[in-house]
């Protein structure tokens, strides 16, 4: 078999393989085709408030353990007389390939927590409720339908209810930022001989009393340089969490309104690129909620239009500014999720009010495609709605296959099924991508396959990794990218730890195989850029995504 070789400086690589030839422009949409919704299950027994992707291709979910019975009754239990909640499940984990859940087990309330993956895989979850509000939980994927929740003596410094995770690569642990009462963040596992939790004015000045916050749940990204990027209602900070000092602060985003719960908006970092050795780091944030939505709701019974508008600021950059657009419509309490494609969902929430019980209406039932490489006033399109509302404690995931898992939603403080506005919502959906339509077969790269060199069970930052993947012969070979992206874990309209890095190339050539590709990729720079743990990797041809593959940095 030839070997025909071609060096692809950036991964913009137009793959000069022989067999190869013409070109499609990726950028025109009307190639992505239909977007279809595909209800999987009627009853996933307890609510998606919070979803993560194991990087054993799992789902994990999970709700509040205080909102009484759910709708998945465990078959071993004495029951203490109705209403017993200990007799039902509160978590599940969904099986993708089976299409099925199971029930895991909670010992306390993870209402309104956090979480986020370590290294080696395993979710480190925090905070809650009740007992539950300083509680640290541990879930270790397996294969083997065995897993369960499993809680650590160690706890939290204080009450953490509604805060937010981010992993540390530097620190191998996360830090806990905010909740509510609790103006402070900790790190778990503590730094040794520290005396935390540590105050944050921040979250002071960015308090508001009669909003009941509006700085709950703030959003965390890890900037590239290292400092943690923190933003609460309207206002953002550079945090130097080393030194504990803030390094930089932010203009006040624009719009008469907050972004952050019960304000809820959503926000992402836009995917990282090898271009520009990920110097760039640039932060979108969408929707929110009016100013005076949370006393209007609260008062009268009032629920005001959603802040329509979006955010986009560079904060690596010497001044930093936001850059405002229009979404098609208001929103509040949407999620945001980074595609395969670099492209933004905006997907779930309303278009009145703001979070809480009951205190939303008008459901946002079409996502919105937000393309950040298109021109400004281009960039958003207006997806095909789905028939169920997705308010207060739903989620959405990206799954390894190239879909959107789309689930929970519940504006009660029970599982109600009758009688309400919006009752308690347990169907699961997935969105499926108009990329994925078997149309784009043709262009789609298939098999994707990971190697690391001899021995190794993974790739440190900076060193190079194989991927190689098929390609129908004769394919039409564009804008060949490969993407590393960190899966979240998702509640309340955060992603945390959501990031994508378009990794560089440094060849590519034909494998064994005569439709084999193999590229020779390498993982970024630093643990800042792409911190060490487990990614779903994804080669795209001409804008059409393989499925993924799972690559370890290590
Ligand atoms: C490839 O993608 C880049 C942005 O990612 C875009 O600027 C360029 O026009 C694309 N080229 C082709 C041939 O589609
Ligand atoms: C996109 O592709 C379709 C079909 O190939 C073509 O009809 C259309 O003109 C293209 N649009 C743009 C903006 O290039
Ligand atoms: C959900 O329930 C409806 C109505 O009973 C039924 O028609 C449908 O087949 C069910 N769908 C699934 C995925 O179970
Ligand atoms: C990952 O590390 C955590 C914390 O040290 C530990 O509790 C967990 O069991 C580890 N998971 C795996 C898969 O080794
Ligand atoms: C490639 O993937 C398909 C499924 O996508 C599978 O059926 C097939 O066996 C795989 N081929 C190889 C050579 O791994
Ligand atoms: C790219 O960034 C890393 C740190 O993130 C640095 O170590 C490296 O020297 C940079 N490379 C170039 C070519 O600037």
């Amino acid at each position: 078999m030839d070997r025909i070789r071609a060096s692809c400086k950036s991964l913009e690589c137009l793959v000069l393989v022989l067999l190869f030839f013409g070109r499609v422009d990726c950028r025109n949409s009307t190639i992505s085709g239909q977007w279809k919704w595909k209800l999987l299950l009627n009853n996933t027994g307890v609510v998606a408030m919070h979803m993560a992707v194991t990087h054993d291709n799992n789902v994990v979910i999970f709700d509040q353990t205080g909102a009484g019975p759910s709708r998945y009754r465990l078959r071993k239990c004495r029951t203490h007389g109705p209403g017993d909640s200990s007799c039902y499940a509160h978590s599940v984990e969904y099986n993708v390939l089976k299409n099925k859940v199971r029930a895991l087990h909670l010992a306390t309330d993870t209402w309104c927590s956090s979480g986020s993956f370590l290294r080696n895989g395993s979710l480190l979850q925090t905070g809650g409720n009740g007992l539950g509000s300083r509680r640290v939980r541990y879930y270790r994927p397996c294969a083997n339908g065995q897993c369960d929740w499993m809680e650590v003596k160690r706890r939290l410094s204080v009450r953490r209810w509604y805060s937010s995770s981010l992993y540390l690569p530097g620190e191998n642990g996360v830090i806990v930022v905010g909740g509510q009462g609790a103006f402070s963040y900790e790190f778990v596992p503590k730094s040794s001989g520290s005396s935390e939790p540590y105050n944050l004015p921040f979250l002071h000045r960015t308090y508001e009393r009669d909003s009941k916050g509006n700085n709950l749940y703030p959003f965390l990204h890890l900037s590239t340089d290292g400092n943690l990027f923190i933003f609460a209602n309207r206002d953002s900070i550079l945090f130097d969490y080393k030194r504990r000092k803030v390094v930089k602060r932010f203009p006040t985003i624009p719009g008469h309104g907050g972004r952050s719960y019960p304000s809820t908006g959503s926000s992402v970092i836009l995917p990282l690129n090898h271009d520009d050795n990920f110097t760039k780091v640039e932060v979108m944030v969408c929707g929110g909620a009016a100013r005076g939505s949370y006393q209007a709701v609260q008062q009268h019974g009032r629920y005001l239009p959603a802040l329509r508008s979006c955010g986009r600021m560079v904060i690596t950059g010497n001044q930093p500014r936001w850059r405002m657009e229009t979404m098609p419509g208001p929103r509040v309490m949407s999620d945001m999720l980074i595609l395969p494609t670099g492209d933004i969902l905006i997907i779930n929430g309303a278009k009145r009010g703001c979070a809480g019980w009951d205190s939303a209406s008008h459901p946002a039932f079409e996502p919105y495609l937000y393309r950040p490489d298109h021109k400004a006033g281009e960039r958003f399109q207006v997806l095909k709605p789905t028939k169920i509302a997705r308010l207060y404690h739903s989620s959405a995931v990206l799954l390894p296959d190239g879909r959107v898992l789309v689930a929970g939603g519940n504006p009660n403080n029970e599982y109600i099924s009758h009688g309400v506005a919006h009752p308690t919502e347990l169907r699961l959906q997935a969105l499926v991508p108009g990329y994925m339509t078997a149309r784009l077969d043709h262009l789609r790269p298939k098999n994707v396959t990971v190697t690391y060199s001899q021995g190794a069970n993974g790739v440190a930052n900076g060193n190079v990794f194989g991927v190689s993947f098929r390609l129908r012969l004769g394919t039409e070979l564009s804008n060949l990218t490969v993407v590393a992206y960190a899966p979240p874990f998702t509640t309340h309209s955060l992603s945390m730890n959501q990031r994508m890095v378009r990794l560089a190339c440094l060849s590519t050539e034909m494998g064994g195989e005569a439709d084999t590709v193999v590229a020779t990729v390498v993982a970024p720079p630093s643990i800042y850029v792409a911190p060490p743990g487990f990614y779903m990797l994804t080669v795209v041809n001409g804008g059409v995504p393989s499925r993924s593959a799972w690559v370890r940095i290590l």
